[in-house]
């Protein structure tokens, strides 16, 4: 039987960098013999554009019936106007509520041959290693009463005992397969969210005896990690600490659009993306990083597929590219995307 994928390119750069992971992932496949049945659907301002709404009925169904999605990015200055009622990102955020992908997984591991790359100082970077479990479906982005009027706007930040700790004890799990490290970030000293959020973790992490809990503040959070981010290994935060944090911590491997993404939730069926956006400064010119989504496919590969002999074939063949020296411009290189691409098939 063969897996079912969709795929989701989206908008700016996102149908670039899906199409080039597409290449890579069948290009894997095919050494093992493992058979991939592609179907391709609408999101965000491509999905706007053609049928009016960021996420049809339709494609959300596809979604579901999937055993996994590839996703590029939503998003772009066409559909930026403020008082429009429909917005690109309503698909990705829809798509993550409705399949219940509660957690994002977003580790950032620093490449040896990138060391240099990095504008932080390479003794900083060396050697980082930072799986942070984002929460995906709670917290200010989807919190209600959501209100814009004139003059005044509200937005709302909940969350319940139940929906920290299931993201919490997957943080946990996940370290007992590494150094059996959590660090949970939040802001307890100002929200009330923050200290249930503290609560609950100290609760799941009674079940952890072997796994050390720290809890950090957010603001000091954003400093350790460009000044020590060695010292972190599982960082466990809510939606929006995670969504910033991630971004910043993309200085460590060198660049945004290295870095891939897996949301995943209940079922077997899990999202997977890069973290960056759909990058309109550089969109159809052929200069995206295409290794954040090349990475994103090897997690659906290992997570949603049950084949890390695959996964595993594209990260060695991503990391020989990287230590042959391939690069991009937003790595100091001069290789397009279509040739990054080639360089990573070549080492497969
Ligand atoms: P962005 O991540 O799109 O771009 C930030 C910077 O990083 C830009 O200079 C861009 O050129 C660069 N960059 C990003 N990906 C790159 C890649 N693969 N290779 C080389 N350079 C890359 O963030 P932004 O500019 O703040 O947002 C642009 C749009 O993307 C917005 O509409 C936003 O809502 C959307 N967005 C979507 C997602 C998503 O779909 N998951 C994520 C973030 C932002
Ligand atoms: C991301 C993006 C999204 C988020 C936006 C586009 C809704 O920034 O995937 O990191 O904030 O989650
Ligand atoms: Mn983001």
């Amino acid at each position: 039987m063969s897996a079912r994928v969709l795929s989701l390119p989206g908008d700016g750069i996102g149908p670039e960098v899906v199409a080039s992971a597409r290449r890579v992932l069948d290009a894997a496949a095919s050494r093992v013999g493992l058979a991939l049945s592609w179907e391709e659907g609408l999101i965000g301002g491509a999905a706007i554009d053609a049928e009016g709404t960021a996420l049809s009925d339709a494609t959300l169904a596809r979604a579901r019936a999937a055993d996994a999605i590839l996703l590029g990015a939503v998003g772009g200055p066409r559909w930026d106007d403020p008082s429009a009622k429909v917005r690109p990102e309503q698909g990705l955020l829809g798509l993550r509520k409705a399949l219940g992908l509660y957690a994002n997984l977003r580790r950032i591991a620093v490449h040896p041959a990138l060391v240099d790359v990095s504008p932080l100082r390479p003794e900083r970077v060396s050697g980082a290693d930072i799986l942070f479990v984002r929460e995906l479906t709670g917290g200010i982005y989807f919190g209600e009463p959501r209100v814009r009027e004139p003059g005044r706007a509200v937005d709302t930040l909940v969350y319940t005992d139940a929906e920290v700790r299931r993201v919490c004890k997957l943080a946990f799990e996940l370290a007992r397969g590494r150094k059996r490290r959590v660090t949970s970030v939040d802001k307890a000293n100002v929200l009330a969210s923050s200290r249930l959020w503290r609560d609950v973790v100290v609760d799941v992490a009674r079940e952890f005896p072997d796994v050390a809990l720290e809890h950090q503040l957010v603001d000091s959070a954003a400093v350790r990690l460009v000044t020590h981010a060695t010292s972190f290994d599982v960082i466990v935060t809510e939606n929006m600490f995670g969504d910033i944090l991630t971004d910043e911590a993309a200085v460590l491997p060198g660049s945004l659009g290295l870095c891939p993404s897996a949301s995943i939730g209940e079922g077997k069926g899990g999202l997977y993306e890069p973290i960056h956006g759909s990058a309109p400064d550089i969109a159809g010119q052929d200069l995206a990083n295409p290794i954040g989504t090349i990475s994103s496919a090897a997690l659906l590969c290992r997570h949603s597929l049950g084949r890390a002999d695959v996964a595993d074939l594209i990260d060695a063949a991503v990391s020989r590219a990287l230590a042959d020296g391939a690069r991009t411009r937003d790595l100091g290189g001069r290789l397009g995307t279509g040739e990054m691409t080639e360089a990573v098939l070549r080492h497969l």
